[in-house]
């Protein structure tokens, strides 16, 4: 049996889960990991293919409730051929809502048989204080408890999962109960701090900033937050009112109420 870790993750929280996970199968399984960090633009060119002895876990941050937009249709010509797989979602302390059956569903289409599924709690993308610090020690420990269960399991997952089909997204609404429109604003770069490394050029998963200009984001935006958590000068910021209406009631919300990893089986 070969494991691979396959995960999406823009601010590292998916990483830290799925590796911890994968690094106890394989302890458990005497196997080697195969990472496939499929983050950076060009990793989601080429498809990947699988076959009955390989176990994959493959995980995702929740975006909106759901499996994130941009790597579904890179998502779809995996070949699972086979494979054990095992889907892990990592959400901000909010909620999962139909992203673990969203992302179940997805993998079983493309030919893998789930033998189980986890949801883990990351440090928010939008914020410093709401999950901070997550996934902790408590949480990797548990993953790599999962791991070793996982790596002997050949039979296809028991118990349903939560959430709807077809997967909705989740609306986030003010107290007035209107809904935030944060679809325009992109992160803004204070000149003075940028030292023109270009570490953001490189972590954006959308390719979306340009190589000589850092400060300018050229493409799509889909407030990961990779440019932001990872500038080494803390340059960057999201300011667009209406984006950060939308983070302070979030961290007022969700901040309080350690949420904790679920397993299924
Ligand atoms: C656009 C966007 C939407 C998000 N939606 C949710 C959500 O619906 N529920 C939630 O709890 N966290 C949500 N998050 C937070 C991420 O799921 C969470 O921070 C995750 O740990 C990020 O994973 P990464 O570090 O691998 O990028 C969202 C983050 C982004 C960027
Ligand atoms: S990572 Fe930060 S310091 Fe480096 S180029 Fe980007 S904004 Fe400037
Ligand atoms: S520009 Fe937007 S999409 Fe690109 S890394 Fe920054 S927050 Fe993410």
């Amino acid at each position: 049996m070969k494991v691979h870790s396959l995960y999406f993750s823009a601010t590292g929280t998916t990483a830290k889960v799925v590796g911890a996970i994968a690094s106890a199968a394989a302890k458990t399984l005497a196997a080697d990991v195969a990472c496939h960090d499929v983050t950076p633009v060009t990793s989601r060119k080429g498809s990947l293919e699988f076959t009955g002895s390989d176990l994959v876990i493959f995980g995702v941050p929740v975006y909106i409730g759901r499996v994130p937009n941009l790597i579904k249709p890179w998502l779809e010509t995996i070949k699972g051929g086979g494979a054990f797989g095992v889907p892990v979602v990592v959400y901000g302390n909010r909620a999962y809502d139909d992203a673990l059956l969203e992302l179940y569903d997805m993998m079983t289409a493309c030919g893998f048989i789930c033998t189980a599924a986890a949801a883990f709690v990351g440090e928010h993308s939008f914020s410093r204080t709401l999950g901070a610090g997550r996934p902790d020690a408590a949480d990797l420990q548990a993953a790599a408890s999962f791991g070793e269960r996982v790596a002997h399991l050949r039979e296809p997952l028991a118990s349903s999962l939560p959430g709807r089909r077809p997967a909705q997204f989740y609306k986030a609404l003010d107290d007035e109960g209107k809904p935030f429109d944060i679809r325009k604003a992109k992160p803004e770069t204070d000149l003075s701090l940028c030292n023109g490394c270009g570490i953001c050029v490189a972590v954006c998963p959308m390719g979306s900033i340009s190589i000589s200009e850092p400060s300018s984001v050229e493409g799509i935006c889909i407030k990961c937050g990779a440019c932001i958590k990872k500038c080494p000068s803390g340059a960057k910021r999201f300011t667009d009112p209406e984006y950060l209406r939308h983070l302070s009631i979030l961290e007022r919300d969700y901040t309080s109420g350690r949420k904790l990893p679920e397993f299924f089986f």
